[in-house]
């Protein structure tokens, strides 16, 4: 017997119950989102390297560390092995004309060496493997009954296969079969596209922004995903390696107000209504400004100098970006290295005067919505695209893996990536922490009995097995939820299975059938009635 395979460390599986849980808060995101006037966004799970590259930030531990990476697209490029293999001969010494391939994806050359009396049918491949040797083989099997399609004289006509070497001085043509082998040396690939499994998704739904000219509208884009993300994080509860979010973006053109402090503290108060739409109490929202790109520039010069006499006592990393992006500083996760990290400056020394009135902004309308909040000068995100205001949602009932949502304004995100102008704000909450969250809150008050269909029909017989399906269609159209038993059953294995399952139970026999009355019994009150079949649609509905 085989190994058993398992689902991959820092992966799951989501089954039912749980599953339902998962559609409840899916399906509450979705209603306060269209309450909210957002619209729904679906980008690709991975994306080019270089976005989250230029988006999140090479120095932060997401980018430098945490990416699902592979490289995509080293494919072998034939004309670009054709041309070397035409330049190391010289075009000159014979005549030429390309021909039908023979098979697809191979492309063949017929060639007429005059002073040799020669006409060769040349193909050019990764590998002489026996599948192409084959396809050429015929070709010159093919070209030598009809001599005159590729010459006007007598002549020999052989096969030629061209194929890379890697190796230097491994140029040699040798014969196999009858066909020449020749090696040119190179590895002749397209050049490759790196890839990476998106670890979040503001830099996609900002590179489609851009792409589908989104701003050209003049209109704020106010755009919500559900989906998973990936970060290959050292797993542990809460902390998952595949992962999902539901999240939100409002991006659009400084003309369309995407800068105004209304902005943030509409989106934050949003999130307060979702998390209590969601059955989520006990919330903390930690706010901060992290200021504008000059206001942070300040901040690292600041903390740059207040690293240097203590950064040789700091770990490795900490070294390396006290002097690349001093801010990163923050994010270490080094035991010895917190002490220090505490008596560095926060961000709030550096702010401008615009930071500070746009910070002013979006508290005094948070306070007049009634949104509480905690200020906290030392919430920094672990990714590099925000400006001015940064938050996160905590709840105490997480443990270690306590933020439930994170976000902020990315003022200078799309310029990053190539795009015109276009301030945004927004946030993603982790739906597994949400989870938790619940079940934990669920536990707590006496856990809920399992949904159950409305009904299981159990047909007394497996002659009844069709009528009995007919009889669920029926229900089932008609909206109610049904299990559907089996004939083959005995009645009190139909009763245990409809009992674990269902809210009442159908009795489905000759006699049922034939007089259009059936059996039923509700479980909760483990009364029987019969019922008219023209009824029963309703009195299962009660
Ligand atoms: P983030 O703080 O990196 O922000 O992630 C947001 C949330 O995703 C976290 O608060 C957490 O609940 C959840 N999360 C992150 N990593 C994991 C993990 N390994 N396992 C389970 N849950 C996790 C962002 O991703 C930004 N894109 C948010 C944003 C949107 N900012 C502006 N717009």
């Amino acid at each position: 017997m085989g190994q058993t395979l398992k689902a991959v460390r820092g992966t799951r599986d989501l089954l039912p119950p749980e599953t339902a849980l998962w559609n409840r808060i899916e399906a509450a995101a979705r209603r306060v989102f269209a309450r909210y006037n957002f619209g729904e966004i679906r980008t690709p799970i991975f994306e080019d390297t270089g976005l989250f590259a230029r988006g999140v930030g090479e120095e932060t531990d997401i980018v430098s560390k945490e990416m699902f990476t592979w490289e995509d697209g080293e494919r072998f490029d034939r004309q670009a092995l054709i041309d070397a293999w035409r330049r190391a001969h010289g075009r000159e010494s014979f005549e030429e004309e390309e021909i039908h391939s023979p098979r697809e994806g191979l492309t063949a050359l017929a060639c007429s060496y005059d002073e040799l009396h020669i006409t060769e049918i040349v193909m050019f491949s990764t590998r002489a493997d026996g599948s192409v040797l084959k396809a050429l083989a015929d070709a010159v099997t093919k070209a030598q009954e009809s001599p005159r399609q590729f010459t006007r004289y007598e002549k020999t006509i052989r096969g030629r296969l061209v194929i890379p070497s890697p190796v230097p001085g491994d140029s040699e043509a040798a014969a196999e079969g009858g066909i020449l082998v020749e090696k040119l040396q190179g590895t002749f690939h397209k050049s490759s596209q790196s890839l990476t499994l998106r670890p979040e998704n503001t830099a996609g739904v900002v590179r489609a922004y851009i792409e589908h000219k989104l701003g050209e509208t003049g209109q704020l884009q106010k755009l919500y995903y559900i989906g998973p993300q990936f970060r290959r994080e050292r797993p542990q509860k809460g902390r998952y390696r595949q992962f999902w979010q539901i999240g939100a973006e409002v991006i659009g053109p400084p003309s369309a107000g995407s800068e105004s402090p209304l902005r943030d503290a509409e989106v934050l108060e949003m999130l307060a209504t979702l998390l209590d739409e969601m059955g989520i109490t006990g919330w903390t929202l930690e706010l901060n400004s992290v200021g504008s790109a000059a206001d942070r520039a300040r901040y690292n010069d600041t903390l740059r100098a207040a690293l240097e006499p203590v950064v040789g006592r700091m770990c490795v990393d900490c070294q390396r970006r006290a002097v690349t992006n001093p801010l990163r500083v923050l994010d270490c996760k080094v035991p010895e290295d917190q002490p220090i990290i505490a008596t560095l400056p926060t961000i709030a020394g550096s702010l401008g005067e615009d930071s500070i009135a746009h910070f002013a902004g979006v508290t005094s309308a948070l306070d007049a919505a009634g949104v509480p909040y905690t200020r906290n000068p030392r919430l920094v995100r672990g990714l590099d695209y925000y400006t001015r205001t940064a938050f996160e949602f905590t709840h105490g009932g997480l443990g270690a893996q306590n933020a439930i949502l994170g976000g902020g304004r990315y003022d200078g995100l799309s310029e990053a990536i190539g795009g015109p102008k276009a301030p945004g704000i927004g946030f993603a909450m982790g739906l597994d922490r949400l989870v938790l969250t619940l079940q934990a809150a669920e536990s707590n008050q006496n856990a809920k009995p399992a949904d159950r269909v409305d009904a299981y029909i159990a047909p007394l017989g497996e002659s009844l097995n069709a009528a009995a399906l007919k009889l669920a269609r029926e229900l089932r159209r008609g909206g109610l939820s049904v299990e559907l038993g089996d004939g083959s059953f005995r009645l009190k294995k139909s009763f245990e299975a409809a009992d674990k399952a269902a809210r009442k139970i159908v009795i489905l026999g000759e006699d049922e059938l034939s007089s259009g009355i059936l059996t039923v019994k509700d479980f909760a009150t483990g009364a029987q009635t019969k019922v008219p079949r023209v009824e029963l649609a309703e009195f299962l509905k009660n």
